[in-house]
């Protein structure tokens, strides 16, 4: 009986080893431990030993069942190990892969121009003014020296809500805005969006621009030589030749149309610069003594220097854009290029 006990243990412990797979460690438990196993078939022959011999016999298989159980389990328990072992390698994160893209959101181009012009001039000391988009005959036109019987009023093409309320056509009505409440001295500028009855590939009924001003005791043409100059040189780079036009607006005078060296051409002509080798980029001046009149600040006292400008045109020579609507269509293909 020890003879056949001592063979069977070693069988199968030896089966035991060979098992990779928990199914084959529990076929190996229930060919020797289960209850029509070796062992089992072992206990059934007791019944025909002496009862002294039975004890003996008895003890022996149950101890070489013990030491099969413990074998079987820990043997369960290190191919349970090994499967979760390798189920976390293969479960692990390879961080090294590239992550999936989040395509970020980004400012349309004509408020990233707006933001950049806003700098340059906070970099100067100015201070930001807004004003209403619906505005007042009186801000849009009157107090700017423009008469309801002006001329000068034809040349922008006016949305009216009635006689006295229209859609503002430029910045400027915000200068009036911010002398009335404050007093000099002022560095302001205004940026927003205005409104044309005008529309073709450099034109929208809605566009931006940016006005500026500053006033104080002895503010000269100079002042307005040196920091527009100081501005085109910041946004076109330190080497744009820059030019000073005479010309005409009603709230400034003397007044002046300022003009870069064409970005596309370089100034040797083209369709930008429609041949002449210059980009119109700003209209200023002094500002009128009847604007401050009506602002009640006394010319003989102040001086100051104003501008205007229009943002899509300068983001367009910016970028090379040529049709100006495209700033509009919401195109992202368009708009993902800024
Ligand atoms: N308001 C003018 C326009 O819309 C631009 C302008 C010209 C503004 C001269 C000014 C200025 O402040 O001094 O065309």
């Amino acid at each position: 009986m020890s003879g056949r006990l001592e063979k069977l243990a070693s069988e199968a412990l030896g089966e035991l080893s060979g098992a990779s797979v928990i199914e084959d460690a529990l076929q190996v438990k229930t060919k020797y431990l289960g209850r029509k196993g070796s062992v089992a078939s072992l206990l059934k022959e007791l019944g025909a030993l002496s009862p002294e011999e039975r004890k003996k016999a008895g003890e022996a298989i149950n101890a070489v069942k013990a030491t099969l159980e413990e074998a079987f389990d820990a043997k369960i328990a290190s191919i349970e190990a090994a499967g979760r072992a390798e189920k976390l390698r293969n479960e692990r994160v390879d961080i090294t892969l590239p992550g999936r893209r989040v395509r970020p959101g980004r400012l349309h181009p004509v408020t990233q121009v707006m933001e950049e012009i806003e700098e340059i001039f906070s970099g100067l000391g100015f201070d930001v003014a807004e004003g209403p988009e619906v505005e007042l005959d009186y801000y849009n036109f009157e107090a700017l020296n423009l008469p309801k019987d002006h001329p000068a009023r034809d040349m922008q093409d006016t949305f009216y809500v009635n006689d006295e309320v229209l859609l503002r056509t430029h910045t400027s009505p915000v200068q009036i805005r911010v002398m009335e409440k404050e007093r000099p001295p002022l560095r302001v500028i205004a940026p927003g969006t205005v409104y044309r009855r005008d529309s073709d590939i450099t034109h929208t009924p809605m566009f931006h621009q940016v006005e500026g001003f500053m006033v104080d005791k002895g503010v000269t043409f100079s002042n307005l030589k040196g920091v527009l100059t100081h501005f085109l040189h910041s946004l076109f780079g330190e080497k744009t030749e820059i030019r000073f036009r005479p010309s005409f607006f009603p709230f400034t005078e003397p007044s002046a149309e300022i003009d870069i060296r064409c970005v596309m051409c370089n100034g040797s002509g083209c369709r930008v610069c429609k041949g002449s080798g210059w980009l119109e980029i700003l209209g200023a001046g002094m500002i009128h003594p009847e604007v401050f009149r009506s602002v009640k600040y006394d010319p003989e006292e102040y001086t100051g220097f104003a501008f205007g400008l229009g943002i899509e045109r300068i983001a367009m020579l910016k970028y090379g854009i040529e049709d100006i609507r495209m700033f509009f269509e919401n195109d992202l293909r368009f708009l993902r290029q800024f």
